[in-house]
Formats: structure tokens, sequence, C-alpha cells
């Protein structure tokens, strides 16, 4: 590893430097830097310890021992005083572009009232009312919540407006946070279309028609529910292959509450990611493994809803790469937190510590394709999180307390 002088380059934000010295273990997700005689999970981790990190112009340009770190100008010096330090989470998986919630009905599910993709509508409802203002205020409130928490990046749906006005002035939001967007047209049957003969076939059209052409310049995914109650295998197929048409790539919310087709439609039309992944055949998990879909799993949803969680142990057996995600929404899981996932990961899921950690972070950018995020190594955006930890361990260890100390993001402190 070469030495560097981390001189500072005083001016704009976008050029400043930061230097982040006294970390006392370093997740870095870097292959590179697997340590051998660490266990495979940890090892993954890509642990530096009594590290430094040098981020300038937004970008990671070192890492490593402290005592390899040569000069020490920046125009920001943060002592990180032996606490971990994490890369950014990537939260893959949101729908923050909605008005109102639905906290009674969460109260009545509470007493034993079941969970239903049909109070979605309550949401389409409240959201079609609403203003743009109001709908930008929601988004930046739990964009800046995340964040507050170490969400340094997020991926955000429409589908809760379904009509073509509603679902692009709710990507035309969802792009003022992130570019990570996604088109959800298809998340139920929008509710003027039900008394139609065909309501399904009808709206679909709608969708893969005037809908995805107003949509299509403001997102970068497409994303169908298929559920029974939702869409079924072949109008989930017709949307994506529309939406891959033009240029949006697939992602799927599958198996979330039965068994049904929506991991094999995803794997079929090589979705980047199949989503929730509750109620899996091992069929299913093979058709994962094989193409290659990334598993993104939403414990917050389970817990919402009181539902069994996901078998991560049977998808990290079978080489599946998994992903961990909030579904922030307001009606199966209205959480903003990583860490609240990782923790339900570890102790509800069973995966181990550095499983959820690298799930939460490198594997969130597995779902979303990109390899500037979730990983700490030269060339990389500078998004990290300095724990109120010593261990990456307490993120499980620690449920419900708030251990970002500070997060940075672009290589600008944030919080
Ligand atoms: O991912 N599954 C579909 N969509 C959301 C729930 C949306 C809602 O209930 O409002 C989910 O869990
Ligand atoms: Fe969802």
């Amino acid at each position: 590893m070469g030495r560097v002088s981390a001189t500072g380059n005083p001016g704009s934000a976008a050029g400043s430097s930061l230097v982040i010295t006294g970390i006392g273990e370093l997740v870095t997700n870097d292959p590179g830097r697997r340590r051998p005689h660490d266990p495979p999970d940890l090892a993954r981790l890509g642990i530096v310890r009594d590290a430094a990190v040098v981020i300038e112009a937004g970008r990671v340009v070192w890492v490593g021992e402290r005592s390899e770190l040569d000069g020490a100008g920046a125009d920001v010096r943060i002592d990180a005083e032996g606490a971990s330090v994490v890369p950014g989470f990537v939260d893959a998986h949101a729908h923050l572009v909605f008005a109102g919630d639905r906290a009674a009905e969460f109260a009545a599910r509470m007493t034993g009232v079941p969970y239903a993709a049909g109070g979605i509508r309550t949401t389409v409802a409240a959201t079609r009312a609403a203003d743009d203002r109001t709908l930008r205020s929601t988004t930046a409130r739990l964009v800046a919540e995340m964040l507050r928490q170490g969400t340094t990046t997020v991926e955000i749906k429409s589908g809760y407006g379904l009509t073509t006005l509603d679902e692009s002035r709710s990507l035309v939001v969802a792009g003022e946070f992130t570019t990570e967007t996604t088109f959800l047209g298809a998340h139920v049957v929008a509710p003027e279309f039900t008394a139609a003969l065909d309501p399904v076939a009808d709206y679909v059209a709608l969708v893969t028609g005037e809908m995805l052409d107003a949509c299509a310049p403001h997102a970068r995914w497409v994303d169908v529910f298929c559920e029974r109650g939702a869409f079924d295998a072949d109008a989930a197929r017709a949307v994506l292959r529309a939406g891959m048409a033009r240029g949006l790539a697939p992602r799927v919310h599958a198996n979330q509450l039965g068994p049904g087709p929506g991991v094999q439609v995803a794997a079929e039309v090589g979705a980047a990611s199949a989503d929730h992944c509750t109620h899996l055949d091992d069929a299913d998990v093979a058709a994962l493994a094989d193409a290659g879909v990334v598993a993104t799993l939403l414990p917050g949803a389970e817990l919402s809803t009181r539902s069994p969680y996901p078998d991560a142990r049977r998808l990290l057996a079978a080489g599946v790469t998994v992903a961990l995600a909030t579904d922030c929404n307001p009606g199966s899981s209205y959480t903003s937190s990583m860490p609240l996932c990782i923790a339900l990961a570890v102790i509800a899921m069973r995966m181990t510590p550095a499983e959820a950690l690298w799930s939460a972070t490198a594997g969130g950018a597995r779902s979303l394709r990109r390899e500037d995020i979730g990983v700490l190594a030269p060339g990389a955006r500078g998004d990290l999180v300095i724990l109120d930890a010593p261990s990456h361990v307490h993120l499980a260890y620690r449920p419900g307390v708030p251990l970002a100390r500070r997060v940075v993001r672009g290589g600008i402190t944030a919080v």
C-alpha cells in the first residue's frame, strides 16, 4: 500500500478533503482486504484495525492502517476515538412518496386483523389528494430520518398514485432525493378499474402505455407487486418487459404474502433483485442462485405484520446474494431504520452480525447494481457511518439504540 499525503484542497465543498483517523475497526467490504484467519462471514467485511480513511472531492482516495498514512493536512479532520466505522447503509427498497398514515390499520392488525394488499388503496387516496409540496416534505422527512440512522443511499418507488399524473409526479419528487427511482405503477390495480370487465388487463394496458411513457424519463427501475390480490405472472411479465423496452431495469416484489410466481418471473427477466422472498420453495431458491438475482429481504415487513421471517440461512447456503432493506412504507413496514433491520436479521433470522452488515451495505449495492457504494476503497463514494460503538456487532447487539454518531455522505459530514 502506497503512503499518501492527505493534503487538503481548500475551497468548495465538492473539492474539499476529509481525513478520519482513530478508527478502531474499519469495515471496508473490500474483497482485497480479506484477512486469511477470519471466518468467511467476517473475512468478507475486509476489516482494518487502527485505520484511517481519506476522502477527496466526495470519493475515497485512501484506506489503510493509520500508521501508513503520511501527512495530516486536510480541510476537515475527524478523530473517531476508537469507534467502528462502516460503509453508509444502502436501503434498496423504500416507498417514501405518499401522504397520510395507516396507524389505525396498524392498531387493528395488532388486535388480529390480517395484513392485506388492499390497504395500499387507503394511501393511494391520500396521495392523490395531496399537493406536490406535501409529498415532497414527507419524502424529505423520511430521507432525513434515514440519513440520521446511517443510510446514505436509498431507492424510492412510486406506487401510491396509480394514475399517469400521480405516478409521474411521485417519481419527480423521488428524483429530487435519489438517482435510484423506481416506477411501481403496478402496485395494485387502481380503484377506478375494479368495476371493469377485466380490471387487471385494462390497468396493465394503462401502466404499460401512457403511464410508462410519462414515467420512464423519471425512473431507473421498473417494479411490480407480483402477488395474489395484485398482479399474476403474466401481468408482471408484461409490466416488466414493457419497462425494460423503455430502458428501465427490472426488480420485483415477490413471494411476500404467500407462495407464488414472483421469484420465477424475476429470474426469467433477469431482474436485479427479488424483494421480500418470504415464501420460497426449492425451485425458487435455485432460480435465484442460477440467475444471479439478489434476494432483498425486508424484515421490517414481517415484524410489523407479525409474519414468519424469510429463511436467510437457506438462501445463503444456496449461494444467493442477500440484501437487507427497510421497505419503509405507511402500511406494512413504517420503519426507516437499517440498524433495526440488521438487528432483526441477526436476532430473528439467524444471520451473523457480519452477514447482516454486509447485506445492508454491499448487498444493497448489488441489489441496485452499483459498484461505487457499499464499499470503502479508493474510487468509492465517501459514504460512511462512525458508530457510537467499538464494533459493528453492536448494531445487532444493541437493538433500537441510535448508534450513528456521525454520518458522512459524499465526503461531507451530513449528521
Ligand atoms: O412492500 N408489497 C407491496 N408493497 C408494500 C406495502 C405497501 C402498503 O401496504 O402500503 C410492501 O410491503
Ligand atoms: Fe415494498
